[in-house]
């Protein structure tokens, strides 16, 4: 049975005994992990802690952000392969709050991707246009300029990642928290499935994101272009994740 993908972007709002806390609580739940691929992605400083927790049983756990070397001369990053020794299996990569809160440009962007595919960590390619984009009609020109950067001459083979869709407006928090209607998501996902098709010959994952919660995620999940959903604020609270993933597998 195809799993939906339910990536559980902790961002951070969690400290280090919350989130040892909410992982421990989430290992008591019953959560069908035969109909969901459920992916953590602590803050870095709790993730081998959070590791402990989840080792030998069906969660993942992914980096929030990576360096694009393995190792060197460079203060205060932590590289794909230092999170793959510390247990990550996935990485989020391009996400909008590291493209418009720390500057990180189009460029970063692809190295952090061939990054994680050296070392053998499955990038989350995040892709997503703004509200300014939106007013002035860039929409598609803002994800086409976003997904040839990463993927223009990019040899994948059979090399498994993922991308998600997050209007950056329809983030909460860093956006404007305005969730993107089913309908729109549905032509934005069957776009971008067509645009990869240049890419890659194999049919890439395409996940939305942005303030999705226990009421709307089944509008999403129920599309046939939508592989699964990243959830940020909905994801850090033991109620609304459990609600969220309830809904999808009601
Ligand atoms: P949100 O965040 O669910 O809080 O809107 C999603 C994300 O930024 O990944």
């Amino acid at each position: 049975m195809k799993k939906t993908y339910v990536l559980a972007n902790w961002k951070m709002y969690l400290d280090f005994d919350e989130s040892n806390i909410l992982m421990n609580q989430l290992l008591l739940e019953e959560i069908d992990h035969e109909r969901l691929e459920i992916v953590i992605f602590p803050s870095t400083l709790a993730l081998s802690e959070v590791e402990k927790a989840v080792r030998d049983t069906p969660f993942s756990l992914g980096a929030q952000n990576v360096a694009w070397v393995p190792k060197g001369a460079y203060t205060g990053a932590v590289s794909a392969l230092l999170f793959k020794e510390a247990g990550a299996s996935y990485a989020l990569v391009g996400h909008s709050e590291r493209r418009y809160v720390f500057g990180e440009r189009d460029s970063d962007v692809r190295k952090k991707f061939e990054a994680c595919l050296e070392v053998g960590i499955t990038p989350v390619l995040c892709i997503g246009e703004t509200k300014e984009d939106m007013d002035e009609g860039k929409r598609q020109y803002r994800l086409k300029k976003q997904l040839f950067s990463v993927f223009n001459e990019l040899d994948l083979g059979d090399t498994p990642f993922l991308i998600a869709y997050e209007p950056v407006w329809a983030i909460s928090g860093s956006g404007e928290g305005l969730a993107c209607t089913p309908a729109d998501v549905e032509d934005v996902h069957l776009w971008i499935k067509q645009e990869m098709a240049q890419y890659s010959k194999n049919n890439v994952p395409v996940l939305y994101g942005g303030s999705v919660n226990s009421e709307n995620v089944v509008s999403y999940v129920s599309l046939g272009s939508v592989d699964g959903v990243l959830v940020g604020s909905a994801s850090t609270t033991l109620t609304s994740f459990t609600a969220l993933t309830q809904a999808i597998v009601a």
